[in-house]
């Protein structure tokens, strides 16, 4: 081993550990911040080392540094503009933009890495290479539908062709196929490369166009594991450890998030990954007659006298706040309330809104403290002490429907927000959850609906309690 070969070990090792000392502080809100810039610098040290190796050993021509210098430019700048500008609602579009660029880049450097090998790659190469390619690709195509589907580009609704599981076998078959062949027969290595990677694009297009929309979240969280892998083999192929240990925790990282979405959502991952289920923003459950009863209509001024005169209240928040924007105007109604001497929390359901962490995020982004927003399991034995539950754009996460067998949502913890003394529920209209049933909380008798944008609606709460205080 060179002497620039060892430092650049032990810089990809430090990298490494890096990285899982950055994951490490994103264990808890107050510390991920701390967390990210840990692991961000840990990839600039690798990308750094990787340039001063290729250029140590003499590989890169003025061509080639131009092309790199100008390739890191546009992605840092896309990297950057993207994240400034991209909104909380868009951030699951914009994973599986990344998971895009990921996969297609953990294929092309696996690629590239059999194509110029110049006395023919070994075995060892072949197998991973051959791995990145085929999972990288698969990722490419999938999480470009994905991304499409979830802007509204592509009709989010399961696109299923016919005799679809015989189409999926036959592409799985020509995957395996070129696989072998590209290990086995090293006369025609480029071909069965070139055709390996034409076969794991087409499987990534059969796997997601079938999958409906709502069910996009998990499928690219499923699709970042195989990011991860790509990688991962794509380091294996070219000897790099930064890659493999930087691609094995993307990879673990997400078959642990797929696993746990699709627990909280009380569905088997396969369920999920087979399609069908979730299509254009819900609509999907077996609707039926809806539940007896009637829902019985509040306005802003009696919810405000309701909270003024209330010694605990608990938010409840969902997809429906995240459309609204409305976090900061829930911030200011429970700085106001608390202000006043009313004991405020959050309740967080882990699958409320569109993707893991998206109440905690968007609470953050409106400076509530860490605090006050409460699991599931901690806040569930508080609703019976809650004079009122606010319910801000949640439905399927609190329908006690879900404690019944033989609805969609059966199965799938919920909040006990039908357990609080009073219950107001801020929603447009009639319209259903990601399920597609009705939720039998708004004909509960303590529930009261407050029909209306939640921002507007909270605006005028608001507004209601100020006069109230003052
Ligand atoms: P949903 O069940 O989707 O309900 C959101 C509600 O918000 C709707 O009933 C809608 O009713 C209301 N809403 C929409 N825009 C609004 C606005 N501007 N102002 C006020 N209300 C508005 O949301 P949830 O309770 O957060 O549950 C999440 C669902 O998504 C679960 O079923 C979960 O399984 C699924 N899911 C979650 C994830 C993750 S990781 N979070 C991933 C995949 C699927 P109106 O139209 O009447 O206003």
């Amino acid at each position: 081993m060179s002497a620039i070969d060892t430092i650049a070990w032990f810089v990809y090792l430090l990298a490494a550990v890096l990285f899982v000392a950055g994951l490490h502080e994103m264990n808890s809100p107050k510390t991920a911040r701390l967390g990210n810039r840990i692991s961000a610098f840990g990839m600039v040290l690798a990308v750094v080392m990787a340039f001063i190796s290729l250029f140590a050993k003499g590989f890169v021509s003025t061509t080639a540094v131009i092309v790199l210098v100008v390739g890191i430019l546009i992605g840092a700048a896309a990297g950057v503009i993207s994240a400034k500008k991209v909104k909380m609602t868009d951030m699951p579009q914009l994973v599986s933009v990344f998971n895009t660029v990921g996969g297609g880049a953990a294929a092309l450097v696996a690629l590239n890495d059999i194509l110029t090998s110049t006395e023919g790659p070994g075995n060892t190469v072949l197998v991973t290479a051959g791995l990145g390619i085929i999972i990288g690709s698969v990722t490419f195509s999938g999480s470009l539908i994905a991304a499409g589907k979830l802007q509204g580009i592509i009709p989010g609704k399961p696109m299923v062709l016919p005799a679809q599981a015989v189409w999926n076998n036959l592409v799985i078959l020509c995957v395996l196929v070129s696989f072998v062949m590209l290990i086995i027969d090293h006369s025609h290595t480029v071909l069965w490369a070139l055709l390996a990677t034409l076969f794991a694009l087409g499987y990534g297009l059969l796997f997601v166009f079938p999958i409906g929309g709502a069910d996009m979240p998990v499928v690219i969280s499923v699709l970042n594991a195989c990011t991860g892998t790509a990688v991962a083999m794509s380091g294996f192929a070219i000897d790099n450890v930064a890659l493999i240990v930087a691609g094995a925790l993307v990879g673990a990282a997400g078959v642990t998030l797929s696993v746990l979405m699709a627990k909280a959502m009380n569905r088997p991952l396969s369920s999920v990954l087979s399609g069908g289920f979730g299509g254009d923003n819900a609509a999907v459950g077996a609707a039926g007659d809806g539940p007896d009863g009637i829902m019985r209509e509040t306005a802003p001024d009696d919810v405000a006298v309701q909270l003024v005169y209330a010694d605990k209240v608990i938010f409840v928040p969902g997809f429906g706040l995240a459309q609204a924007q409305a976090q900061r105007s829930l911030a200011d109604l429970g700085e106001l309330l608390k202000e006043h001497g009313v004991q405020v929390s959050y309740a967080i359901h882990p699958v409320a809104g569109r993707m893991p962490g998206h109440m905690n995020v968007l609470l953050a982004e409106a400076n509530i403290p860490y605090e006050e927003l409460v699991d599931l399991d901690d806040i569930n034995p508080q609703f019976s002490s809650a004079n009122v539950a606010l319910v801000v754009g949640a439905n399927d996460v609190t329908n006690p429907a879900a404690r019944r067998p033989g609805t969609p949502v059966s199965g799938m913890p919920i909040l006990d927000v039908d357990q609080a003394q009073n219950v107001v529920v801020i929603k447009r209209g009639r319209g259903k959850g990601y399920a597609g049933i009705d939720n039998e909380l708004y004909y509960g008798d303590n529930t009261q609906m407050l029909f209306g944008d939640a921002k507007a609606e909270l605006t005028a709460i608001i507004a209601a309690v100020k006069e109230l205080i003052d």
